[in-house]
């Protein structure tokens, strides 16, 4: 009886283990499509692959061409106003100059003092392009210009004036 016993052990432990599910088991049993049912679900499936492929292929050549577009009219553009887009842009927009109503005289100061104070970075021959630029685009109103040119005599008539009488007084005594 013992015997027995052991022999099948032995026989059950020699005796390679069989899975209970067979990875069959977890497929989909295949649809009973007929072959010409098959045929036209691939040619589905393909015929929809590749409507999506022109799609997004015409779409990124679109957008290609729209950034080219953009890039030749930015390019095309007046060399003064793609200076202000490189030296000015970082601090101001169109609104800041608009404004601004300043005359040539202001113009010409203001891109200068943005140069030497605000560190505009201007290169040699620039501040000219950018101003021209500014002000035929900007021109000021309200008397503006006037305003500017008499501050500028006053500056240039006013401020020796107290060193010129002093030297008078001084060649009277
Ligand atoms: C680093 C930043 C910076 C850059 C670059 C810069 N600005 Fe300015 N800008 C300022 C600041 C700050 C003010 C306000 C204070 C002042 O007037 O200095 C100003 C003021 C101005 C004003 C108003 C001045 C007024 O009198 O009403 C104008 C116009 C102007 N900037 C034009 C320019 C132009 C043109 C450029 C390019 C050449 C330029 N800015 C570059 C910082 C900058």
């Amino acid at each position: 009886m013992t015997r027995t016993y052991l022999f099948l052990l032995v026989i059950s432990l020699a005796l390679p283990v069989r899975a209970e599910m067979d990875p069959s088991d977890y497929e989909v049993p295949p649809a009973e499509l007929t072959e010409e049912e098959a045929t036209a679900l691939r040619a589905r499936i393909a015929a929809e692959i590749a409507a999506d492929r022109a799609r997004s292929e015409a779409e990124a050549k679109a957008r290609q061409e729209a950034e080219a577009a953009e890039a030749a009219r930015l390019a095309a553009r007046p060399i003064g106003a793609q200076l202000v887009d490189v030296r000015c842009a970082a601090c101001h927009s169109a609104e800041t100059y608009r404004q601004a109503n300043l005359g040539w005289l202001g113009w010409q100061a203001t891109v200068w003092r943005m140069d030497l104070l605000n560190g505009a970075g201007l290169e040699r021959g620039e501040h000219v392009v950018i101003k021209d630029w500014l002000y035929t685009q900007y021109p000021p109103t309200g008397g503006r210009a006037a305003q500017e040119w008499l501050t500028l005599l006053f500056v240039v008539v006013a401020l020796p004036l107290p060193w010129a009488l002093r030297r008078r007084r001084k060649r009277r005594k």
